[in-house]
């Protein structure tokens, strides 16, 4: 029942940002691409320190915490960041054009994302580096599945 309930809750987070893309399509789309590089970026980073955490011991695990929130605010806000005319050819731009065709299938991969983002959360919050290590994997399965066929 957690699960179904936080996969409802990804679902109406989705379908509000949706609503926020409408304003974000009004925007110049070289602002939306370059900004939307910027904060996955920041996911990227987050996943290296946990990593870096995992193998390493660097860091905390409030830093881990942190790095972990660092992720999941991207996968909320990600839905917002896809207008239409953002695709490769504006800007330094690697978004597929398929992700407009096939647009049911790029939010399914959305919502892996935030789902495994959200648990991860959950996990940080554990301090248990086991738990991390499985969730990051899951996580780092989302992100690879989503640019395997959507990113350049
Ligand atoms: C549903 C699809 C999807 C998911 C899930 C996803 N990404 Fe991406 N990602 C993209 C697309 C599309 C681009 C290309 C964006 C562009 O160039 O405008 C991208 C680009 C990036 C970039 C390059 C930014 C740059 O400077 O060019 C990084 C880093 C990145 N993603 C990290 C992640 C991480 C880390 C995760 C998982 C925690 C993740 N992404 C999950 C679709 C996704």
């Amino acid at each position: 029942m957690k699960r179904i309930q936080g996969l409802l809750i990804a679902g109406f987070v989705a379908a509000g940002v949706l609503s926020a893309g409408v304003a974000v399509a009004a925007q110049d789309p070289l602002a939306v691409v370059d900004a939307r590089k910027t904060e996955l970026k920041k996911a990227g980073g987050a996943m290296k320190a946990i990593g870096a955490f995992l193998k390493e011991g660097k860091g905390t695990v409030a830093d881990v915490q942190a790095a972990a929130a660092t992720i999941e605010g991207v996968s909320k806000a990600f839905p917002g960041w896809w207008p239409t005319g953002t695709a490769i050819g504006v800007g330094e731009s690697e978004a597929k054009p398929g992700i407009w065709e096939n647009m049911d299938d790029f939010k399914a991969k959305t919502m892996a994302f935030q789902a495994a983002s959200a648990d991860l959360v959950a996990a940080a919050a554990t301090g248990d580096k086991a738990a991390i290590g499985g969730v990051l994997g899951k996580l780092g399965g989302t992100c690879k599945g989503c640019h395997e066929t959507y990113r350049k």
